[in-house]
């Protein structure tokens, strides 16, 4: 038998068997209620896609090649010209709809700006004039380190308008990071602001930005955006307010057809290791993905639904489900500036209630953190509006997929559990909630349209338990390469699996043909031979009534050679012995999987976009010096640990 469980890629452990099936009362309003697109995406699915370019999307120039392959590189709606800045605006105003909400913006002090259609068009056609005036011309790259403000929407889709990649750097890296990016797109002009507001304060956003050019010779203007009134220096020549340049721009630009592959973006991921790796995406493709998906995995009803996207324009999120997702379809969202506890825990929920949001998409880490902060914020609030709720960035564990649906969806919202990268561009693994009975902590099925597949350590396909998650076939929003490394692009997501994309994932699918993520395969644990997910042990103590969040790492230990250490962070005022979660994990998925230690924390390490950072945990367990910190979002909280386990009574 042991010799058996060796050949399983990872070992399949917790089995979750609640179910939801979608509610007769969201069936009666929703865009898709069968398996019909998932028929028609089988028959064929180049047809299928071409279709949706065809509803979704309006083309100047119709392509004539639905899609050319040659792995590993694809070209989508070849042939065909369009203009994304026209499809998320002008479209929308020609139609009629220019009075129509695009954002209700929502300051972290408070203030507010009501966003038209029609406004936005206005200033992304003066902004697309003012970066004209500033020498940017088709095929140049254009960077941006902007806080949450209207103003990053603005000027992405006027890059888009010209032809220019933007190259969006989130507004919490530092000066460093942000030079790393310019300089390796070699970016002419920067997009910043004298500063944003966080938790209540300004953070200095020109002063990073100047130390930042100090060492970037490509960026040749600098444009300042007026956010947090802090203080700040201005070169003359180089440095442009904001407000002065639209003031004196043309308040016309038409928008330029451009060729369905031309470059839209670069968009940088750290992952853990190695240097940062400019994701590419391109128009005609990417903009159809994003499209469908947002219409379809959000049940949108443009005239009716208020969409709630928390992540921030600095991700791919951002990108695809605030930018251009939801422009390209019409909708209206609340766009938000700052954190989830400024002036107090209940501000989400605040918010839903102020604008009546319909759909509400957020990340995991979000999720566990309001669960540990307890049910008393949202409880305070009428969230009776929302209809839809959504998860991205992580799995989500069973309970905190429970504890959302309970206390964030009053126990009527579905959910959609949404799977995808930077990498893929929109969403690819993910429920359609009208169509889909739910299980929580799977994100079920791949896409209509979308080839996913598990395959063991030698590429052969898993049809039950675990392994590594692949994709079969190209997809429009995939990315078409690295900035400047076709090699790298070639090794990092195409060599490990003949003919597929590896995605880096672990993932089982059950006897229903469910697809569970079990988080990176660089994190699975090898305990006494069995590989053992970071993601189940992490959600078998998630279950337990006292736990908020958990992260699992495997130790080197000289008898089992990795060893179970577990991090844990409780609900607050909740308390449990070390002892009762061993054996709670026991019994939940197995006694294989019993952590050895667990510490208790208040906080984990995570990036600055809400991922834990296992690596990290791993040094701390094997007391080792910490390695790179710098993707960290707050350097104190592994000080912190690593102070508590050198305190911490030795066990031998
Ligand atoms: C990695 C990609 C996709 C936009 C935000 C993150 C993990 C993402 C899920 C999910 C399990 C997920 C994966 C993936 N991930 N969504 N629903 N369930 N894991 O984009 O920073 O490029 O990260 O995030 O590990 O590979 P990203």
């Amino acid at each position: 038998m042991a010799d058996n469980e060796e050949h399983d890629a990872i070992d399949d452990l917790l089995l979750e068997q609640r179910k939801f099936a979608p509610t007769d009362s969201f069936k009666k309003q929703t865009l898709i209620a069968g398996t019909h697109l998932y028929d028609e995406a089988n028959q064929d699915y180049e047809a299928f896609w071409a279709r949706q370019a065809d509803e979704l999307v309006s083309w100047d120039t119709k392509w004539n090649r639905i899609c050319e392959w040659e792995l590993p590189y694809s070209k989508w709606f070849v042939g065909g010209r369009l203009n994304v800045s026209y499809n998320c605006l002008d479209r929308h105003v020609l139609a009629g709809k220019g009075d129509k909400v695009a954002f209700y913006f929502e300051g972290e002090p408070g203030d507010t700006r009501t966003i038209t259609y029609s406004d936005l068009l206005g200033e992304v056609q003066k902004f697309s004039n003012v970066l004209k005036s500033l020498g940017v011309v088709k095929g140049d790259r254009v960077n941006i380190y902007l806080p949450m403000i209207p103003e990053a929407a603005v000027a992405m889709l006027a890059c888009a308008r010209i032809g220019a990649a933007h190259s969006v750097v989130f507004g919490g890296f530092s000066a460093q990071a942000l030079a790393d990016r310019i300089n390796d797109a070699e970016a002419k002009v920067l997009i910043t602001a004298d500063g944003g507001w966080r938790r209540g304060d300004v953070f200095p956003l020109k002063q990073q930005a100047d130390e930042a050019v100090a060492t970037t010779p490509t960026i040749e203007h600098v444009v300042v955006v007026r956010r947090g009134n802090n203080a700040v220096t201005m070169k003359p020549g180089r440095d442009h307010w904001y407000h002065d340049l639209m003031v004196a721009a043309d308040p016309v630009c038409v928008a330029e057809p451009m060729d369905s592959e031309q470059l839209l973006f670069l968009l940088y991921t750290s992952g853990t290791t190695g240097k940062p790796k400019g994701i590419m995406h391109t128009t005609g493709g990417y903009l159809t993905h994003v499209s469908y998906t947002h219409k379809y995995v959000f049940d949108l009803h443009p005239e009716k639904d208020i969409f709630w996207c928390t992540a921030d324009v600095g991700w791919i999120t951002g990108h695809s489900y605030i930018v251009y997702g939801p422009l390209a379809n019409g909708a209206t969202q609340v766009m938000y500036e700052g954190v989830p506890n400024f002036p107090a825990n209940d501000r989400m929920w605040q918010i839903i209630e102020k604008y009546k949001v319909t759909i509400f998409y957020t990340a995991p880490t979000a999720i566990r953190t309001y669960m540990k902060w307890g049910t008393e914020a949202p409880g305070k609030h009428d969230l009776s509006s929302l209809r839809l709720l959504g998860s991205v960035g992580e799995p989500i564990n069973p309970e905190a997929w429970m504890w959302y649906r309970e206390h964030i969806g009053s126990n009527k919202c579905p959910i959609v559990d949404t799977w995808w990268q930077t990498e893929t561009g929109g969403i690819m693994i993910s429920p359609l909630p009208g169509a889909t009975t739910l299980k929580p902590g799977s994100a079920t099925f791949a896409l209509p349209g979308i080839g996913a597949e598990v395959v063991d350590d030698a590429g052969v396909t898993v049809l039950k338990g675990g392994g590594y998650l692949t994709l079969t076939h190209p997809w429009p929003g995939m990315l078409r390469g690295i900035w400047g490394d076709a090699e790298r692009y070639q090794e990092t997501y195409w060599s490990r699996f003949a003919g597929r994309y590896f995605a880096g994932d672990g993932a089982k699918l059950d006897d229903e043909g469910y697809l569970w993520l079990l988080g990176r395969v660089d994190d699975v644990m090898n305990v006494s031979g069995h590989r053992i997910s970071t993601t189940e042990v992490e959600s078998a103590l998630v279950s337990h009534p006292s736990v908020a969040e958990a992260a699992v790492v495997g130790a080197n230990d000289s008898t089992t050679g990795q060893a179970i250490i577990a991090y844990v962070t409780l609900v607050t005022g909740k308390e449990v012995d070390e002892q009762v979660l061993r054996n709670h994990v026991a019994t939940e998925i197995g006694a294989i999987a019993k952590p050895k230690t667990i510490y208790f924390t208040p906080d984990l390490p995570k990036t600055r976009s809400g991922k834990i950072m296992r690596r990290l945990l791993r040094d701390v367990a094997e007391g080792r010096n910490l390695g790179d910190t710098t993707t960290l979002a707050d350097a104190n909280v592994v000080l912190e640990l690593q102070k508590r386990i050198a305190d911490a009574p030795s066990e031998d």
